[in-house]
């Protein structure tokens, strides 16, 4: 394996950008055994494509992603694209023989994400879906904690994402708000890989779904002062139960465009009868703790920057989401390369399937009114 990841991205709007900063700060990385150079940049947007050439590696800017994809000088793509283009342009990739990182929600809908995950199967091509709330070092200890067997028996699991821009009503529209762009699921498409990642790498899947959906605000702004509909659901709170140590565990899954005062706060609650552990993004330092003899009590622990790949950044400091995002990415090339080793990887293609089974069972389970088994 070559130790250089050579990237192309597709779409260089919020999250294309978010990348090339940070393969830019990739040296933070101590001793990392893969080093990565963006070279090639595709959006739709001359002004977007412009703001890629103040980086000194890029050599191919184009409008058509087949350019990128003939590009002897690309190894990996990484797709971030409206919900209705995933899978076509998932597809062109891995027919061009490169490797992908995906952005969620790996398809528009369950059957285009089977299609994807079949694809790269056939394909032989390593390929992984984004979600980097899990490299946070709380969420690191979370896991670490989860899998130690310290809660005793199970009581309840709750992993939530929240966001509060959409309360306000004057917000325009976009294509995160439209079905024909985001999909049926809506908000679950948006926030809800983050909220899956880590229960089902701990081998937390639902087997069974009643979903509470709610569509707030049908319209809003078009921005050329019109309005245009808005569609897409804006809250999911996914009751669920997952069997943990064969034990069956409520377990809540929150997505939320209407959290009251919540900027992007990704949290996970673990409850056990002997120990519990939360953890969320809203304070980025702080892991809450429970235990219990003959008092009980939760206690504060203030993180420092343990990230699972080491990083010349003091331990002391605090870490927030572009290095979450850049350690997903350390971790993406680290198990390309096969140095992973026991760290936690990105999202496969198999867990994303699932995600989306998940979400058709709460369409379903909202529409009936009942619970759904997912599959
Ligand atoms: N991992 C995360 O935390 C996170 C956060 C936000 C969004 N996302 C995901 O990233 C993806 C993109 O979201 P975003 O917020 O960056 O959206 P965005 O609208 O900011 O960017 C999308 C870009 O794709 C470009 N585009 C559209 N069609 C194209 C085509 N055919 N070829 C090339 N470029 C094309 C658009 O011009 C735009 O610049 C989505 O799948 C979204 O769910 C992930």
């Amino acid at each position: 394996m070559n130790n250089k990841l050579r990237v192309g991205i597709i779409g260089g709007g919020l999250m294309g950008r978010e990348a090339a900063s940070a393969f830019a700060r990739w040296f933070v990385l101590n001793n990392f055994p893969v080093q990565v150079e963006l070279t090639a940049v595709c959006d739709l947007q001359p002004s977007l494509i412009d703001w890629f050439r103040q980086i000194p590696t890029v050599r191919l800017f184009t409008q058509d992603h087949h350019q990128l994809l003939a590009s002897s000088e690309v190894d990996v793509v990484y797709v971030a694209v409206p919900h209705n283009l995933h899978e076509a342009i998932y597809l062109d990739v891995l027919t061009a023989g490169k490797d992908l990182l995906a952005e969620k929600p790996f398809g528009i809908d369950l059957a285009a994400a089977r299609r994807i995950r079949d694809a790269a199967a056939a394909s032989g091509r390593f390929v992984r879906c984004s979600s980097e709330f899990p490299f946070l070092p709380g969420v690191q200890r979370v896991i670490e904690w989860a899998r130690s067997g310290a809660m005793g028996k199970p009581l309840e699991v709750r992993s939530c994402f929240w966001h509060a821009s959409d309360l306000d009503s004057t917000k325009p529209v976009n294509w995160k708000r439209q079905v024909r762009t985001c999909g049926a699921i809506g908000v679950m498409g948006d926030l809800g890989m983050h909220v899956v990642h880590v229960p089902f790498r701990l081998g937390w899947f639902p087997n069974r779904v009643y979903a509470q959906l709610q569509k707030i605000y049908h319209e809003r702004p078009d921005g050329k002062g019109g309005t245009a509909p808005c569609d897409t659901w804006d809250n999911a709170m996914l009751h669920t139960e997952a069997v943990i140590q064969g034990i069956e565990t409520p377990m809540r899954l929150e997505m939320k465009r209407l959290a009251p005062g919540a900027t992007n706060t990704w949290s996970i609650e673990i409850l056990g009868t002997d120990g519990g552990m939360r953890y969320s993004t809203a304070e980025p330092k702080t892991l809450w703790r429970f235990d219990r003899s003959k008092e009980q009590w939760w206690s504060r622990t203030d993180l420092g920057f343990q990230t699972p790949f080491p990083t010349i950044t003091g331990g002391i400091f605090e870490p927030g989401f572009p290095d979450c995002f850049l350690q997903m990415w350390a971790a993406f090339a680290a198990e390309r390369a096969g140095a992973l080793g026991d760290r936690f990887g990105c999202v496969t293609p198999d867990e994303a399937v699932r995600s989306h089974e998940v979400f058709e069972a709460a369409l379903a389970s909202h529409a009936s009114r009942t619970a759904v088994i997912p599959g």
